[in-house]
């Protein structure tokens, strides 16, 4: 049957109209992205009042171009956007935002990004390989003699949230309250959070910084080999961090450190079950396990969308005009599947060598952590198969109807 799009296109402009939480859209957004790489690349979304590129030379230009950032009110104050003042009800969350990196821009961005980003270098993060290779083989010891698991919570979470724990030297008993926290801080990022989520994220980010507050306190008097004692301690021209830029931080590498990568063990297993591809092939040797990541990285991301601001008015080629304190929404997920950059882009080809996906961002944003990501996929994913060479899905499992995060409600397999 052919694909019927979700979505309804205006007939005399680029401009769409398409539920986000139509089932037929967040169960399979790529399917939509095909479309609209036909007809409409670039669209107006009329729910969601702006511009959205799905192109991957827009998405990638455009996360490049220093026209735009993900902050404004370095440049610009809220009375002359016309923005609301803050909300009381989320002074905590607003706390622990406005000094993260990912809400930052230069000079800030630029300053904060260097004193963390000396831990996250490729050759710092190697040094973790034998961690995660026996935290994988520990966790699966686990549970191979049940025949069964629900690999999200037995594997996939488990281990993100404790290697970037302990590269912070935050305490392991914590993990089951990190995961809470940032699961409830995370939902604000959804579409239109009701109050009840704006609520319980504000009392989450409350209590995730009085904790992270203790624990600086903790570590500045007892300095370890750890991230955060890293950050505490002035580095080589003298720079520190404020407490509240460490407690931001903290809060950010704890969050972002394995929320999206919890999906992407999830979705890369699902991925390659329900293709009937041959594990042993897929994860032969290190050149061919590095192509199936980054193929299932391309082909199942899960982070689908990020966020502009124009910095000053923009008008791009074509004539589209993007005014000053706008948004425009980048579709990473769908510049993955564009057919002017990915030869037949829907198959899943892990020995494709086609270059960069963009699933971890591009220009001065491009995700920190994605060394450490694409270690941890490299090492989980080939030990799973490998561990339990008879894996299958026991049922196709369910999309979270959140869109802009492309996650499996769970991945019960069985072998
Ligand atoms: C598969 C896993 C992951 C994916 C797909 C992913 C994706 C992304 C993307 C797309 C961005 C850029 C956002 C933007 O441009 O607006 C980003 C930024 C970021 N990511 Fe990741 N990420 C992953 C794992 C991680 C891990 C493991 C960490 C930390 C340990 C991490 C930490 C960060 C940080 C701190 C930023 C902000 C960087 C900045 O603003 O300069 N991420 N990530």
């Amino acid at each position: 049957m052919p694909f019927d799009p979700p979505f309804r296109l205006a007939a005399d402009h680029p401009s769409v109209s398409l539920d986000l939480h139509d089932p037929r859209f967040f169960t399979d957004p790529w399917a939509s992205y095909a479309a609209l790489h036909a007809q409409a690349p670039r669209f107006f979304w009329e729910e969601e009042g702006k511009w959205f590129f799905a192109s991957y030379a827009d998405v990638n230009a455009l996360l490049r171009d220093r026209r735009f950032g993900r902050q404004i009110l370095h440049v610009a104050s809220r009375q002359e956007l016309g923005l609301p003042e803050p909300q009381p009800h989320l002074a905590d969350f607003d706390r622990i935002e406005s000094f993260s990196l990912l809400e930052l821009e230069p000079p800030a961005h630029t300053r904060l990004r260097t004193l963390v980003n000396r831990a996250f270098v490729s050759r710092q993060i190697d040094r973790l390989t034998p961690r995660i290779t026996a935290l994988s083989h520990a966790l699966i010891d686990g549970f191979a003699d049940k025949g069964e698991t629900e690999l999200l919570t037995s594997y996939a979470e488990v281990i993100p949230v404790t290697i970037i724990a302990e590269m912070l030297g935050v305490p392991q008993e914590a993990a089951p309250r990190l995961l809470d926290w940032s699961h409830r801080m995370v939902r604000m990022y959804m579409a239109r959070p009701t109050r009840e989520t704006e609520d319980d994220a504000n009392q989450a980010s409350a209590d995730f910084g009085a904790y992270l507050a203790d624990i600086i306190d903790w570590k500045r008097k007892n300095p370890a080999d750890d991230l955060l004692t890293q950050m505490i301690t002035a580095d080589r021209d003298g720079q520190t961090l404020s407490e509240e830029e460490l407690i931001s931080t903290a809060a950010l590498l704890l969050n972002a450190g394995h929320e999206a990568t919890v999906h992407q063990i999830g979705n890369a297993v699902a991925l390659i079950l329900s293709q009937g591809a041959d594990p042993a092939a897929l994860f032969a040797d290190d050149r061919a396990t590095t192509l199936t990541v980054e193929e299932c990285l391309r082909r199942a991301a899960p982070l689908h969308l990020f966020q502009r601001i124009a910095l000053e008015d923009v008008t791009l080629d074509g004539g589209i005009t993007i005014k000053r304190g706008e948004r425009i929404g980048l579709l990473l997920g769908a510049a993955n599947v564009d057919p002017t950059r990915f030869t037949d882009p829907m198959a899943f080809r892990p020995t494709r060598d086609e270059g960069a996906n963009l699933s971890f961002g591009a220009g001065i944003h491009f995700c920190i952590g994605a060394p450490l990501a694409r270690l941890e996929l490299k090492i989980s994913l080939p030990i799973l198969f490998q561990h339990l060479p008879n894996l299958r899905l026991k049922a196709m499992p369910e999309v979270k109807d959140s869109f802009h995060f492309h996650g499996l409600e769970r991945v019960e397999l069985v072998w």
